[in-house]
């Protein structure tokens, strides 16, 4: 009785396990770019190279947690072009497509303005300069199913898989506290910085080099 029991859960598992919704149509961005073009509006026809270096006049993000906004003036970004395509799958249970970019060795410069708010008083203003580079970044951006795909309404969470190494040349005494505070903090901080990020470095990505959607950041 219980051997049959346990060959017939056995069982159920199996064929649970079988009939997979998951589908990975390719391996090449071509491949990718053709799947995309075929069910979006996105222009195959694209540039066909990320610069290895480039920069951004003026990149605005909010640190919640640490009631800060902070303006990333003339940033310049390194390495995007060695970013690479992770995952592309379909679910046909869920309805959604995901498509993944591992960024390897990214680098940030920049001089910063931050603007520290506080409740029942006005913004402290302050800037400094740094360097960072992140060991790994992780972009993972999901679209719904429902024809036509649209790159520029996707969500792309950035994970920020390891710390970056940071060089920061301060010329203030509050920003040294705040940037010595331990890595719980950094940690805090990076993932609300990346939360903006993520969904610049994708688009750039995938419209330069799969299939340009068109959208700006
Ligand atoms: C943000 O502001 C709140 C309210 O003033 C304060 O309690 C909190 O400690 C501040 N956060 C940080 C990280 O300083
Ligand atoms: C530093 O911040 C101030 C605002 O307090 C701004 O006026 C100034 O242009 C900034 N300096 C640099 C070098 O970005």
């Amino acid at each position: 009785m219980l051997l049959k029991t346990i060959i017939l859960i056995f069982g159920l598992t199996a064929c649970a396990a079988v009939p997979s919704s998951i589908v990975r149509p390719c391996d090449s961005i071509p491949c990718i770019a053709r799947h995309l073009a075929s069910q979006s509006a996105c222009n195959p026809n694209v540039r066909g190279s990320v610069p290895s270096e480039y920069t951004i006049r003026n990149f605005r993000f909010d640190t919640p947690y640490f009631n800060a906004t902070y303006i990333d003036n003339d940033l310049v970004i390194r390495n995007h072009d060695k970013c690479f395509v992770s995952e592309f799958y379909y679910n046909v249970a869920t309805q959604k497509a995901v498509l993944s970019l591992d960024c390897p060795l990214l680098e940030f410069q920049s001089t910063r303005t931050v603007v520290q708010h506080y409740s029942l008083r006005e913004d402290l203003t302050y800037n400094y300069s740094y360097h960072g580079t992140y060991p790994m970044v992780r972009l993972t951006s999901t679209m719904p199913l429902t024809q036509p795909f649209d790159m520029c309404r996707a969500f792309t969470f950035a994970d920020v898989t390891a710390l970056p190494r940071y060089h920061i040349n301060v010329n203030n005494k509050r920003t040294a506290n705040f940037l010595s505070r331990d890595e719980t903090f950094l940690n805090i901080f990076e993932r609300e910085t990346f939360f903006w990020r993520g969904r610049q470095l994708a688009r750039f990505f995938i419209n330069s080099l799969i299939c340009d959607f068109g959208c700006d950041f």
